[in-house]
């Protein structure tokens, strides 16, 4: 088995995966709010998405963001009625219970990109039960992306093929990325965590999709993420996807991955220790809160 070929694995053939119908599903909804996305996304043309604003001013949402959310509520509601929804925008469907399933919502993600013309943003949804990721779909309608997994034993896919993180063994050689908070004044703004590993490790990126982000360790283009001051809806549907392609996702300091922290550290699974120890490193050095 090579990098980025987990077909050999039979622990990840998704015909046993006991998720395998829910996840065609939630592909199909995904599918069908990238089209309504597409609508207010024009390749290569001056068409752009009216724009308002949340609380921060760098924080967008477009008419664009509500429709996909409206959709993919009702789809979701539809083909899951026993299941809770939550979304960004503010759309839920049922009540929390334990050993519930919880589907996380992000109908726009990298709405900056999108209202920016630039095709790098997605669809996002992610299943958990009890806070622990089990199934994720994230869609880039713009770029023909569509990335799935589990960790049920369905592995992870990327235009239905079969993804694994990269076997890249030293934060030296490793390509990583995050992303920044919109909050201006936050208690940690990751520059100095940025800066951090833009000395540690062979390169650092900001492109601007967590759900992307995450995508791009699961199938080995990029080895490690982090990122603070997120939600669960930028990140549940990722991280299963890492998980279930065999890499790995938790907080910052190592600790189970749960996406209502909104912090995450993603790699492939050889460079967690050495990027968790850069990451402490730093906070320990401000004295900023760990993690
Ligand atoms: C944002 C993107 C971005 C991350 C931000 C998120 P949105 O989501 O995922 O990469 O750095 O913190 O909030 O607002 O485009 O859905
Ligand atoms: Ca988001
Ligand atoms: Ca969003």
């Amino acid at each position: 088995m090579t990098a980025g070929d987990s077909s050999q694995d039979p622990s990840r053939d998704p015909s046993n995966d006991p998720l395998q119908r829910t996840r065609e599903i939630a592909v199909s909804v995904a599918r069908e709010a990238g089209r309504i996305l597409l609508e207010g996304w024009g390749e290569g043309t001056n068409r752009r998405p009216a724009i308002d604003f949340k609380s921060e001013d760098i924080n967008l949402v477009t008419e664009y963001d509500k429709r996909s959310e409206a959709l993919i509520v009702e789809r979701l509601a539809a083909a899951f009625p026993e299941d809770r929804v939550v979304a960004e925008e503010g759309t839920t469907h049922g009540q929390e219970r334990a050993g519930q399933r919880v589907w996380y919502v992000d109908p726009l993600d990298g709405t900056t990109n999108f209202a920016h013309g630039m095709p790098i943003f997605s669809v996002s949804l992610g299943m958990a039960i009890d806070r622990r990721p089990v199934l994720g779909v994230v869609e880039a309608p713009a770029l023909g992306w569509s990335f799935s997994g589990t960790t049920t034993g369905g592995g992870a896919t990327f235009n239905d093929k079969p993804i694994a993180p990269s076997l890249i063994e030293r934060l030296g050689g490793a390509l990583v990325v995050t992303g920044f908070p919109y909050a201006r004044n936050p208690v940690q703004n990751n520059i100095a965590e940025f800066a951090a590993l833009t000395a540690a490790a062979q390169g650092t990126r900001r492109i601007g999709s967590a759900a992307l982000d995450l995508c791009y360790v699961a199938c080995g283009w990029l080895d490690g993420y982090w990122e603070r001051y997120l939600h669960a809806w930028d990140l549940v549907g990722g991280a299963a996807i890492v998980l279930g392609a065999g890499g790995q996702a938790t907080d910052l300091d190592g600790r189970p991955f749960d996406g209502l922290t909104g912090r995450v550290l993603a790699t492939n699974g050889r460079i967690h220790g050495e990027m968790q120890r850069v990451l402490e490193g730093v906070a320990r050095a401000a004295n900023a809160p760990w993690p």
